[in-house]
């Protein structure tokens, strides 16, 4: 039994898709990549280097110098996942802001973007053991994955967790702005022409409203046992 399988994690935001796959990496040694952490980086780049918001020109210039934009992984030993890197500096924390939440959607819509992306998570996976997470692993990115899961559940039990996480963080943001960003990143997710976040005819549904991450943990290492005697 080949050992080296790819699992893709497909779902709306807030879903708990990173949460599940980098406890499922950690679980079999493989390696997670955050695929919505790469169009996170280069929406932060794209404002910080004054690009938004795209229009035909400067859309041009910024097809140009994508591909020098330089993303990388980097494991780190304490938090047990990879951090985001752009031109060789780490970005997990400003990926996360409201602002690049606000574009990212609309940045991810651009189809030589995607195929950048697209590219660049193929080469990222070669020959290894990999979970994956984001809107199109299962249809687009990996259409031969052994295993796919897309996740699921309601915008106000989604705006709910989220909002809880910023309020953690010290974040001020009040839950109506979270839970209507999450609805127009749905609605921007699922009606793009390019890639658009749908279920996979062989994914495997998982709605977690009212699942908690142990439970979907157990569920879903009960498949790669009983499946792939993982
Ligand atoms: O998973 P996330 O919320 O960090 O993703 C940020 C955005 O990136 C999301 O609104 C849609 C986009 N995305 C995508 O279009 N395709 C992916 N494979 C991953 C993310």
């Amino acid at each position: 039994m080949n050992k080296n399988i790819i699992i893709a994690i497909d779902g709306f935001a807030s879903t708990g898709k990173s949460t599940l796959a980098k406890c499922l990496a950690n679980y079999l040694n493989y390696t997670y990549v955050d695929s919505g952490s790469m169009y996170r980086a280069i929406t932060y780049y794209a404002l910080v280097n004054n690009y938004l918001p795209f229009n035909n020109r400067n859309l041009k210039d910024f097809f140009k110098v994508l591909a020098d934009v330089k993303l990388n992984f980097i494991f780190n030993e304490n938090l047990g996942f990879s951090e985001i890197y752009l031109n060789n500096i780490n970005i997990e924390k400003e990926i996360r802001s409201i602002l690049v939440s606000n574009h990212v959607s609309s940045v991810a819509t651009i189809s030589f973007i995607r195929k950048h992306m697209v590219n660049l998570q193929k080469e990222m996976s070669l020959n290894k053991g990999v979970v994956m997470d984001g809107r199109d692993i299962g249809t687009v990115v990996f259409p031969n994955a052994e295993l796919k899961l897309f996740l699921n559940a309601s915008a106000e039990v989604r705006a709910e967790r989220r909002h809880s996480e910023y309020v953690k963080q010290g974040v001020k943001v009040n839950y109506e702005e979270v839970l209507n960003n999450l609805r127009s990143r749905d609605l921007d997710d699922s009606s793009r022409t390019d890639s658009p976040l749908i279920v996979a005819d062989d994914a495997i549904e998982i709605d977690n409203s009212f699942l908690s991450m142990e439970d979907q943990i157990f569920f879903v290492k009960k498949i790669l046992k009983d499946k792939f005697n993982l």
